[in-house]
């Protein structure tokens, strides 16, 4: 069994930012199991499925392989032998990856790939459920977390940075949006696993938040 370390949060809070640079700093691999949902959102998406397409996600995401493998350190999704990983960061394909995966099938297709990679290495792990359902034995878990308004703002200035145009109060609405599906959906929800260690990053600095972490990594 490796070393795992299980960071769970909503959309926005910074996990991936911040387990990257853990990960960097201990030397483990950096898992982003949303990358994984994305991919099979993708995949869904290419079949022309719609977010309120419910019935479909099941069936249509039958033929859907999803692997993850790593280049230089950095994790590429997947899809069908196809890497994906380029395609995937879009709001898009976020938003139907927050709606297909409150389907059963689609999250157990990925609860091996997930927990085989804590089982063969040290990892840090970044999703919604990995403290509470996939890796219930983390050697430590936090729950990341920051006001709507922060989330918004980090997103917003993001997006305006890379030259995409975008509206504040939409991707404002959207991250509500995505909270209420992803707390609430009847599988995995996201919640702070009781074990957990609480940290909410609104006034703090990427630095702090990766010292804060790392001091609870006794390896
Ligand atoms: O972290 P992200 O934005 O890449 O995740 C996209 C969606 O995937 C998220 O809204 C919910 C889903 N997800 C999940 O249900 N469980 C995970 N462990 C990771 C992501």
């Amino acid at each position: 069994m490796g070393f795992n370390v299980a960071i769970d949060g909503p959309a926005g809070a910074g996990k991936s930012t911040i387990a990257k640079l853990v990960a960097k700093e201990k030397g483990f691999i950096y898992v982003d199991t949303g990358a994984m949902y994305r991919a099979i959102a993708l995949h869904l998406l290419r079949k022309g499925v719609t977010p309120d397409e419910k019935d479909r996600f099941a069936a249509e995401c039958a033929d859907a392989d999803v692997t993850i493998r790593y280049v230089d350190g950095v994790q590429q999704v997947l899809l069908n032998g196809e890497n994906v990983s380029g395609l995937i960061r879009t709001e898009e394909v976020g938003n139907m990856a927050s709606s297909s995966s409150v389907d059963k099938d689609v999250r157990a297709k990925l609860l091996d790939l997930q927990r085989n990679l804590a089982k063969e290495n040290d990892v840090v792990m970044d999703g919604r459920d990995i403290g509470t359902n996939i890796l219930p034995n983390a050697d430590v878990k936090v729950y990341l977390t920051a006001s709507v308004e922060e989330r918004a703002t980090r997103r917003f200035k993001e997006l305006t940075e890379k030259g995409q145009e975008c509206d504040f109060e939409k991707i404002k609405a959207d991250i509500k949006e995505r909270d209420e599906r992803d707390m609430n959906r009847e599988i995995a929800p996201l919640k702070q696993a009781e074990d957990a260690v609480l940290i909410d990053s609104s006034d703090m600095t990427i630095e702090e938040v990766k010292d804060a972490i790392c001091k609870l990594i006794c390896k």
